[in-house]
């Protein structure tokens, strides 16, 4: 608990500007239009990553697959996709300086090659990526990184930090001035490094790494639900995210990382990472923030400081949610044509529905 609240504890109701997700995955075709309207419901705009099959590499895949998402938007939705390109070491610099010149894409994506889903075409060699880089902080486009190395001698649960130590690091040392996000961060090192970074750094932190440890996924039968990369961690890496997401820090922001797979994939034997959190991911941060005695941060951590890193104004719509003694009902799966999708369940009760 933080001491100093604003907000009475017994505070019911709140109110805060139209939340953003800085980090989601719409996937393509029956997918894309069975998941889109749980993240259009809530979220104003959203950084859609690119690592479909084929990747989103040049800006006009990026135009195709903007028009793509247009096209399955739910009637009356306002959303506005903020595209991304998928680096590789073909990445010519001039088609990503054209595309960010023009307005089409928001940032690029650093995938170290094998580190996730999708990833087999990323950067093996960031060398050979440096032209680009150096393009990127010059007109300052944001470079989000999927900050674990590939290295199998490195252990899954280190392999964010040796990330910050043997790449970010040395990169941002290199090109002070290339703005960088953090996605996802897991771990207390990445909270702090995250801290100490200046202007030029943000840092996203999922809805589920901070509800999960990695005692949910492993102790007691294995949950594949809960399974995604970064893996979540120890408890102590949880409460660092928590006190993160919840410091008021402009550094921290929402990025669910929601990333659909069927369970026919996930329930594998080797399963597939992703949690799937669009559906309820407000009610959830709403619980965190409730819990964390922080619900005055959570309108900063979901819809201010985000739009504050990548220079975009901040939504002109709000949310409301209210406490209710009955708890909220999600659906357990969203039924996409491909096949069912599981949503993500806490395992405790929520009482913030979101109102309107
Ligand atoms: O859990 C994850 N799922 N982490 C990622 O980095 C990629 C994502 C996906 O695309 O499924
Ligand atoms: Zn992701």
């Amino acid at each position: 608990m933080r001491s100093g609240l604003r907000y009475p504890a017994d505070m019911q109701k709140i109110t805060i500007r139209r939340p953003d997700d800085w980090h989601l995955h719409l996937r393509d075709g029956a997918m894309l239009r069975a998941v889109l309207p749980e993240t259009t419901r809530h979220f104003a705009r959203a950084i859609i990553m690119p690592n479909l099959v084929p990747p989103v590499v040049t800006a006009r895949d990026a135009l195709a697959y903007r028009e793509r998402i247009m096209a399955a938007l739910p009637e009356e939705a306002t959303f506005q996709p903020l595209m991304t390109l998928y680096l590789t070491e073909g990445t010519d610099p001039a088609d990503v300086a054209a595309a960010a010149a023009s307005g089409l894409v928001t940032a690029v994506k650093l995938y170290p090659a094998g580190a996730t889903t999708n990833s087999h075409g990323g950067v093996r060699d960031l060398a050979k990526v440096m032209p680009v880089l150096e393009k990127m902080a010059e007109i300052g486009l944001p470079l989000c990184t999927h900050g674990e190395v590939t290295t199998p001698e490195v252990d899954i649960f280190d392999r964010e930090a040796v990330f910050i130590d043997t790449v970010l690091a040395p990169l941002r040392r290199r090109l002070p001035d290339l703005r960088v996000v953090m996605e996802h961060i897991t771990t207390e090192e990445g909270v702090a490094y995250a801290a100490e970074g200046g202007d030029s750094l943000g840092a996203t932190i999922t809805t589920h790494h901070l509800i999960i440890n990695r005692n949910h996924i492993l102790a007691g039968g294995i949950r594949p639900h809960y399974y995604c990369l970064p893996v979540a961690k120890r408890e102590k890496h949880r409460l660092a995210l928590r006190r993160a997401a919840t410091s008021g820090s402009p550094r921290y922001f929402l990025g669910t990382d929601s990333a659909p797979h069927v369970d026919a994939l996930k329930e594998h034997a080797c399963g597939c990472a992703g949690c799937f959190t669009a559906t309820n991911t407000m009610s959830l941060l709403a619980h965190v923030f409730d819990e964390e005695g922080a619900l005055d941060r959570l309108e900063g951590f979901a819809s201010l400081n985000g739009p504050a890193f990548y220079r975009l104004p901040v939504n002109p719509g709000t949310v409301t949610l209210e406490k209710h003694a009955e708890p909220c009902t999600w659906p357990e799966k969203i039924q996409a044509e491909p096949g069912p999708v599981t949503v993500f369940q806490p395992g405790f009760p929520v009482h913030w529905h979101v109102v309107s």
